[in-house]
């Protein structure tokens, strides 16, 4: 190539780069989400699983003043209600569904939503919704950024949205060569039973913590000697980590690959060569081999006398989405790690996870990994690189995957911007809609990517998706690749209004979707 026309090459990638830039930089964070009312309003899901006899933990997620008390009509036997804090416990002996209704009052009114309870084989019905380390501080997290993570849940009132679970990522066992003090100790007990580090002290102290705010809390490990961080993993010991996770009271446990690639491809567990990190060759198509480690876990997971949220990590290799489940996976990850830039979430978003979305039903769902909104950084926290409007489509596609929802930032330094996205209730609820149903691109045309799904109540939800970094103007007709028929009702979802009734035979809808943007709907046939 000669150097003019290398030369016009890179200016041309410079003037791209500088358009892309210009379309971040013009957009001020701009709130949709309307606050809610003060009247009481009861969000979160609907439907919530148990296995017989598992220590039973609901908190009934409502907004509005408090004061509130709550009640709970038909709450079946072994269960009971705290109306000071909607705080459901207890037990469940038997497989049953019972269909209860919830209650919640305050000085402004009162409200009754239903809600079903499921006690039988399956758990986490809607997608998993709560907080992560890693996004944030990756190896810096503590038992007190932990804490300090639960006490936001509470007091922004992201709780009050349905956010439940605070789950630490890699990082809390001791680490294989670290020159940082606090990680160096001994990996397990002379019995074989693993050993926080130093920054971790008392783990069923933490775990008691956490549910004391009606929280729940969740751990890390790999399969492998070494987690991806090199701390101590399960491998040889995995029925013992599964008991200390249960004796501490932990409620979800993330299983990630790492180091596991090496002994896959046939290294000893001792042999100091492995790496920490490197998955390794055969796990990639080898369904066999790539299953053994997590059907090993999900079993002795199982055999706890309480509910454990599985949740397998290998970053989608040897299709895991088609036996995520056979290992009693409930949420598998479909991709490799995600970072807070457009190029990131956007090709995990639109170009990863059609190939996966049939395998989604509730109980067990497709991972597109964790949400990087807020501040993130991965030790090094700085402002989501991505425009509002890349966070609103984030926010939207993710929720339109059923995908669990874990926040990835530092909740500490939240601001409105970052807080009005992961409360909007009406977006929230497209994710836990209980049918479990995946969307899926109905329209992939040029820059316009269109996802819809069937919602329980017979509705659609559809969100249009402007991956150009130019606003789109359409003038929308195609409804039948939407799935629409009839007179409907679109349902703006991010500023929860309803807009004029659209003939889907012959009238159209006009679009305006932002660079990087969406428009999020809910569709209702007019009856
Ligand atoms: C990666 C995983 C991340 C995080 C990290 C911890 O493999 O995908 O989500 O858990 O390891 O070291």
């Amino acid at each position: 190539m000669n150097t003019l026309i290398r030369l016009s090459l890179a200016l041309l990638a410079m003037a791209m780069l500088a358009a892309n830039s210009i379309a971040a930089a013009s957009v001020e964070p701009y709130i949709l989400t309307p606050p809610a009312p003060a009247s009481p309003r009861i969000n979160g899901a609907s439907v919530f699983g148990v296995r017989p006899g598992s220590p039973f933990l609901f908190t009934i997620a409502a907004t509005g003043d408090r004061p509130m008390s709550f009640s709970a009509q038909n709450l079946p036997q072994g269960l009971k209600l705290d109306p000071a804090t909607g705080r459901i416990t207890g037990a469940l002996a038997m497989k049953g569904e019972h269909i209860v209704m919830l209650g919640a009052k305050n000085s402004r009114g009162s409200v009754e939503k239903k809600f079903r309870i499921v006690c039988g084989d399956q758990i986490a019905l809607t997608p998993p919704m709560g907080w992560n380390s890693w996004n944030c501080f990756a190896q810096e997290v503590s038992a007190d950024r932990v804490k300090a993570a639960a006490n936001v849940l509470v007091k922004s009132g992201l709780a009050n949205h349905g956010w439940t679970y605070v789950n630490i990522d890699d990082f809390w066992q001791n680490n294989r060569g670290s020159d940082d003090p606090t990680l160096h100790g001994p990996f397990r007990d002379t019995n074989g039973f693993v050993l926080p580090n130093a920054r971790f002290p008392d783990m069923k102290g933490l775990a008691d913590y956490v549910h004391g705010l009606g929280l729940k809390i969740g751990l890390y490990s790999s399969p492998g000697p070494w987690t991806c961080g090199g701390c101590a993993g399960s491998f040889g010991h995995e029925q013992q980590d599964a008991q200390t996770y249960a004796k501490w009271g932990f409620d979800y446990f993330k299983y990630d690959w790492c180091s596991y690639g090496g002994i896959c491809d046939g290294k000893a567990a001792t042999d100091d060569s492995i790496s920490s990190w490197d998955a390794g060759e055969k796990g990639k198509s080898d369904v066999e081999a790539a299953t053994h480690p997590f059907r090993l876990m999900g079993k002795f997971l199982r055999e706890q006398k309480r509910d454990i949220v599985f949740s397998v990590c290998e970053y989608g290799m040897s299709e895991v989405w088609k036996w995520g489940a056979s290992v009693d996976g409930n949420c598998w990850r479909t991709t490799w790690d995600i970072v807070d830039t457009w190029e990131s979430m956007s090709s995990i978003g639109f170009d990863q996870q059609n190939q996966a979305a049939p395998f989604s039903k509730p109980g067990n769902w497709n991972d597109p990994d964790m949400l990087v909104v807020g501040h993130v950084g991965w030790g090094k926290p700085h402002p989501t690189r991505l425009t509002p409007d890349e966070q609103y489509t984030h926010i939207s596609l993710w929720c339109l995957l059923s995908a669990p929802l874990l926040i990835g930032c530092d909740m500490t330094k939240f601001d409105a911007f970052t807080l009005s996205l992961l409360t909007n209730d009406e977006v929230i609820a497209v994710d836990q809609d209980p049918l479990g149903k995946q969307a899926t691109c109905v329209i992939n045309d040029g820059d316009l990517r269109v996802y819809a799904r069937d919602l329980e109540d017979g509705s659609r939800a559809v969100g249009f998706f402007n991956r150009s970094v130019k606003p789109m103007e359409l003038s929308f007709k195609d409804f039948s690749k939407l799935g629409l028929a009839g007179k409907q009702t679109p349902r703006d979802l991010w500023r929860q209004k309803n807009l004029a009734a659209v003939n889907t035979a012959m009238g159209s809808l006009p679009l305006t979707i932002p660079a990087h943007g969406v428009v999020l709907y809910k569709f209702t046939t007019v009856k």
